[in-house]
């Protein structure tokens, strides 16, 4: 089990925040990106639609939502400051708040959709912040989680080249320790959609990315 203390947390992703992006990149080879589309592109999101981004760190599904759907709205939310400072930094247009999700400060269905990327996976208390997704979302309105998959042998070369990265790139390996630590104790989807299903949501699709190493799961209220 890692630790996953709030505060610890927090201050983790604030000190990170300047080279959260640059990070991402290398260690995922560019691929992070192009699935945060294709899992969006999965919603078939309707126009006037709004969207909540939990743990929206640097507002990459912002970005993403304000470049393809136009007419659509999206608040992203996180508690990290420095995550939202360059969050706004990058979306200039866009709308976020420092917030926490075990505590989101909306009322009962405010949402057409919610979506969480890399981020339940940090969270101590994830039932919470699962019932929280569930509170705000409206009736027949969807959650579209991504995060790591399946444990495999794909997963596994991961944990070889996040420490070479971050060596060459000169990052603290304690930070990026954290994130394999929080990869391979995480749910793996099927469980997680258990998870999910037990807190009131109804299933509606899986999809794997690179292998299964990457998973998105569906989920609707
Ligand atoms: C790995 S980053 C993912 C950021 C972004 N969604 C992405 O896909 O690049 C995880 C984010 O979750 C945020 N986070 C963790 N626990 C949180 C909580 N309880 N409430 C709000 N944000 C939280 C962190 O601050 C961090 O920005």
């Amino acid at each position: 089990m890692c630790d996953k203390n709030p505060q610890k947390v927090k201050a983790l992703f604030n000190e990170i925040a300047q080279y959260y992006d640059k990070t991402n990149n290398y260690i995922s080879f560019f691929t992070h990106y192009i699935i945060k589309y294709l899992a969006l592109k999965e919603l078939n999101i309707k126009p006037r639609s709004m969207i909540l981004d939990v743990c929206c760190g640097t507002g990459d599904f912002t970005q993403i939502i304000n470049k393809f759907y136009p007419r659509v709205n999206i608040i992203g939310i996180d508690f990290s400051q420095n995550m939202i400072k360059l969050a706004k930094i990058k979306n200039p247009n866009g709308v976020f708040a420092v917030a926490d999700c075990l505590n989101l400060p909306f009322k009962e269905r405010e949402f057409n959709y919610v979506t969480a990327s890399f981020g339940l996976r940090n969270i101590e208390n994830r039932k919470q912040a699962i019932s929280e997704i569930y509170r705000v979302l409206d009736f027949g309105g969807e959650f579209l989680h991504v995060d790591f998959g399946e444990h495999n042998k794909i997963s596994k070369i991961f944990d070889f080249i996040v420490p070479i990265i971050a060596k060459i790139s000169k990052i603290n390996i304690q930070h990026y320790k954290y994130l394999i630590d929080t990869k391979n104790d995480f749910p793996q989807p099927d469980k997680l959609i258990e998870e999910f299903s037990e807190l009131g949501f109804k299933f509606v699709k899986r999809k794997d990315y690179l292998f299964g190493a990457i998973s998105i799961q569906i989920m609707e209220k």
